[in-house]
């Protein structure tokens, strides 16, 4: 399983680069709106950094208005992958991008009928949001079992990106299920590499060290 880091946060994505972990990024508007820079110097240095798959995101809605941005956007750098909305104007872009040699992204995905249509027309990443459909009382991991089972029946080579993750547990499930890749934001990622247990351990494997220097 591939890790992203959900973040627009140069400091963090260096972090965790850092220790080997990290596959690729994702951002969004919210997260972008978060940092100080132009989004596009962010997006720039964050491809030159990982060198891996970082998703920018367009912000218009109508379907002329997605492709300029997505056009735009992949000047960026090779790394870049085009993120729309799963609207009929997204799915519209999705299929004109893809045609035209560009990775989309097609995020906001709520249903596995989104999910299977995003599918058809070529979509890089279909992004299910697991933690906001479990904020509203569904099962999110749902969702990513019925996405894994349709696109392997087809054999679509779309890559399921699980996003909205919220802690571990999503993370296991995600890859219990096959899921291709896992978007977290980097307290997950960070609480990933946390057990008490390994806490207890090193400290008395170092205090028994330290006695056994005394002899
Ligand atoms: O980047 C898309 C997604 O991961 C956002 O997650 O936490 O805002 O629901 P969240």
């Amino acid at each position: 399983m591939k890790f992203f880091v959900d973040t627009g946060n140069i400091a963090d994505i260096t972090r965790l680069h850092a220790l080997g972990i990290v596959d690729g990024v994702t951002t969004n508007p919210s997260l972008m709106a978060k940092e100080s820079r132009k989004p596009h110097e962010i997006l720039k240095e964050i491809c030159d950094l990982v060198q891996g798959p970082v998703s920018g995101e367009v912000v218009a809605t109508d379907y002329e208005g997605m492709m300029r941005e997505g056009r735009e956007l992949r000047e960026i750098s090779e790394h870049i992958i085009v993120k729309v909305p799963f609207t009929p104007a997204g799915v519209q872009a999705c299929k004109t991008l893809t045609e035209e040699g560009t990775r989309v992204n097609v995020t906001l995905v709520f249903s596995a009928a989104q999910a299977l249509i995003a599918a058809k027309v070529g979509a890089y990443f279909v992004s299910p949001f697991v933690g906001r459909l479990d904020d509203i009382g569904h099962d999110g991991m749902d969702l990513i079992e019925d996405i894994v089972e349709i696109y392997d029946n087809y054999e679509f080579s779309t890559q399921v990106l699980v996003a909205s993750t919220r802690g571990p547990l999503h993370i296991i499930q995600a890859a219990k299920l096959g899921a291709d890749i896992c978007t977290c934001p980097p307290a997950v990622l960070d609480a990933l590499f946390k057990h008490p247990l390994t806490d207890i351990g090193l400290e008395r494997f170092l205090k028994d060290w330290e006695k056994a220097q005394q002899k």
